[in-house]
């Protein structure tokens, strides 16, 4: 039997191949509903595109746990060794927009979304464990300047690397950024971290400060600029068809899932600042502790449904887990469900993608395009507190522990006694070995090209504060490039 085609309304269409005219030569009639309808559904098929990361590959999957850490957390989706979370996991490109080349040089997003017994856990991190600004009053003016300038709608070097250079803090990961790292050759060959410090606690109610890190189990792997630009010659979407074909294959990514774990008072000792996105925790002084596996394992049925309508947001939070005093962590506490509500709307979570697979109560009302009813446990329950036992009631064994905070409000600044530079030196002169710091000197190189002189001595003279042998190596490297393009004139 065929599946009959109908209107939205769920009346047989009679002719999906020819409109309603008078006489065979038209004009159309204004009657043809299903030409209008058909019209008026395309006019409306675009969304907002994200502001940022607006070109992603997702896929499901299942989180398993494999190490006990419930003296660290009371979190249910860590309750038991062998425990299984469904998930949903989007990868993207940060400054790219909806059609933008998949392999360009850019950092990348690494967001998951627990479907746990308790709610959802949204982890909405990057590939990176840390980021180029630490004071949220500064993400929107540090976007502006990886997206296009205003007259001439292109992408202006001049305009990152001035920012770049009047904040020393983004130079820790811009040297991410230009090493390897910043251009992995698919989304299963990279690492993702929270970035954030989070919060776990336990049953008893004891704190500890949290870094989440999921470890690539196919190994790291990377293209070189060039590599990348053969890439792109051949096909833009080369993230979608590496994701989606190897899960269509049956060859399942995996991540192990490890934490760092800081007892609450280390953090007035240490001698960074553990709450500063531009900071890592040192392996040595915190190291790595395994807590499960992370699979991908199925692709969406549909990708606008399931992948651009996904929402992810680090507010998702459940008992158990919690945010830390970081200053882009509360930022971000607002800015993503602001930006669902806007981009999706305002019952975004009651999505299939974005609905808890858990029972949800609560006592939001009507509004735009909502299509459940009540979420009250009862029908005559639409306000609270009330008198109806069945009906929807907090639960203070949830509660988190107070957070012991103190201080004179003020606009600090943020640089005042600040090490911008020890931990990105031990990046250049410990991690990366000698062909890493090169390709690392030549990829800054090739992405000065064409800013003003000024703007590239001012950063030089802060890699040199990283390490002189950085600086010498990116002065070598501009000058190598510009011998090799008048050589090629
Ligand atoms: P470790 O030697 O214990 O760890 C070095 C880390 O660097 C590893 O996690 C490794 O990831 C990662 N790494 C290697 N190459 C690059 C690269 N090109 N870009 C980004 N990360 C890379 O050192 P420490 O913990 O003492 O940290 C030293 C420096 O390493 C830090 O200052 C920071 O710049 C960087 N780093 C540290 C991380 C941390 O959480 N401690 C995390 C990532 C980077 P992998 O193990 O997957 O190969
Ligand atoms: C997406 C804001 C910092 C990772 C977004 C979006 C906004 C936003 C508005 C689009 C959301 C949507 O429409 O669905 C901010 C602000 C920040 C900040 C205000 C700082 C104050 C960060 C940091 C990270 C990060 C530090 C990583 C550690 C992501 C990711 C996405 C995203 C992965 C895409 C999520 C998805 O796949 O849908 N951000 N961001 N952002 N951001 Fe941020």
């Amino acid at each position: 039997m065929t599946t009959r085609l109908t209107t939205t309304g769920g009346a047989p269409i009679a002719d999906n191949q020819n409109t309603l005219t008078a006489g065979p030569r038209g004009p159309v009639l204004l009657e043809d509903y299903q030409l209008i309808e058909k019209l008026a559904h395309q006019n409306r098929e675009r969304i907002p595109e994200r502001v940022v990361h607006a070109k992603g590959w997702g896929a499901y999957g299942t989180f398993t746990v494999t190490n006990d850490i419930t003296r660290y957390t009371r979190a249910s989706i860590f309750a038991d060794v062998g425990k299984k979370t469904e998930l949903l996991a989007r990868f993207s490109t940060v400054a790219g927009e909806l059609g933008a080349a998949d392999h360009e040089r850019d950092v990348r997003g690494f967001a998951v979304k627990f479907y746990t017994d308790e709610g959802n856990w949204d982890v909405v991190g990057n590939n990176t464990p840390i980021f180029f600004v630490r004071d949220p009053y500064k993400f929107p003016d540090f976007i502006h300047t990886q997206k296009r300038h205003p007259k001439s709608n292109l992408r202006s070097a001049t305009a990152m690397w001035d920012f770049w250079s009047l904040s020393p803090e983004a130079l820790h990961q811009v040297t991410i950024l230009m090493s390897d790292r910043g251009l992995p050759r698919t989304p299963m060959q990279m690492n993702g971290y929270g970035s954030h410090t989070y919060s776990f606690w336990n049953k008893d109610g004891e704190r500890f400060w949290v870094k989440f890190h999921f470890k690539t189990m196919q190994g790291h792997s990377h293209y070189t600029n060039r590599e990348g630009e053969a890439v792109i010659g051949r096909t833009r979407e080369g993230y979608q068809e590496a994701l989606f074909g190897t899960i269509e294959n049956g060859d399942f990514p995996k991540w192990k899932l490890c934490v760092q774990v800081m007892p609450e008072l280390d953090a007035e000792q240490t001698p960074y600042n553990p709450f500063d996105l531009t900071k890592i925790w040192p392996h040595s002084d915190y190291p790595l502790i395994e807590v499960g596996i992370m699979e991908l394992n199925r692709n969406p049925e549909n990708y606008f449904a399931e992948i651009e309508q996904a929402a992810f947001s680090p507010s998702n939070k459940v008992p158990g887990i919690g945010y830390s005093p970081d200053k882009m962590l509360q930022a971000r506490v607002f800015s993503y469900a602001d930006a669902h509500r806007y981009r999706l709307g305002t019952h975004y979570e009651a999505l299939p993608v974005n609905a808890p697979r858990c029972p949800v109560h609560h006592y939001h009302k009507d509004g735009q395009m909502n299509f459940f009813g009540q979420r009250t446990g009862h029908l005559d329950a639409y306000y609270e507190p009330n008198s109806i036992p069945a009906s929807a009631k907090e639960d203070p064994s949830t509660a988190e522990p107070p957070l012991r905070i103190s201080g004179d409000a003020a606009r600090y600044n943020h640089r005042e006694g600040n090490d911008d530079y020890s931990q990105a030196r031990a990046l250049h002169d410990r991690v990366m070995n000698d062909d890493e710091r090169q390709r690392l000197y030549g990829n800054i190189a090739e992405a000065m090209q064409g800013i003003p002189e000024e703007i590239a001595e001012r950063a030089l003279g802060h890699f040199a504060l990283i390490s002189p042998a950085y600086a010498d190596g990116i002065r070598a490297a501009r000058a190598a490039l510009g011998a090799g393009l008048q050589a090629a004139e």
